[in-house]
């Protein structure tokens, strides 16, 4: 997989910046943005929405996920999340996103400064448990 060109991170940074500004994040107050950067370079993203029911909450990548896969992509290149701080996933998260695929670049932005770190999916989450794992993986 070719690594991510300054442009392309530039770019899908800047769309899990603007998704970040839906976010739905009343009781926690803190705003999560999150943008997939597909092999056909469309980008599609998420936020995080929250719930009085707290534990119903969903994380940003995990609607950026399935978002990308309800509209009929099943892997992708990056992802992009923008949070104060530049936190990263959960490890929900981690695990839900490795389903697609760990070769993905990882990409946590700072909204305050603008500092970004890069990972690998892999490195987040090594040894994981996924689909490869089931004895019923062909
Ligand atoms: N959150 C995300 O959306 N992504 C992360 O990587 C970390 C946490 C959300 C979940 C919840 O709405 C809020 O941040 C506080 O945990």
């Amino acid at each position: 997989m070719p690594e991510l060109k300054t442009a392309e991170a530039d770019r899908l940074i800047k769309c899990a910046i603007e998704a970040r500004d839906q976010a739905y994040a009343p009781h926690s107050h803190f705003y999560v943005g999150a943008s997939l950067l597909l092999h056909d370079g469309h980008t599609i993203s998420g936020c995080n929405v929250e719930n009085a029911s707290y534990s119903l909450s969903i994380c940003a990548e995990r609607v950026a996920a399935a978002t990308a896969l309800a509209a009929g992509y099943r892997s992708w290149r990056a992802i992009a999340i923008a949070s104060v701080g530049g936190v990263p996933p959960c490890g929900a998260c981690r695990q839900f996103l490795t389903e697609f695929g760990n070769d993905v670049t990882v990409l946590l932005v700072d909204v305050i400064d603008g500092s970004r770190r890069t990972r690998k999916l892999s490195q987040l989450l090594p040894e994981a448990f996924d689909p490869s794992s089931l004895p019923s993986h062909a």
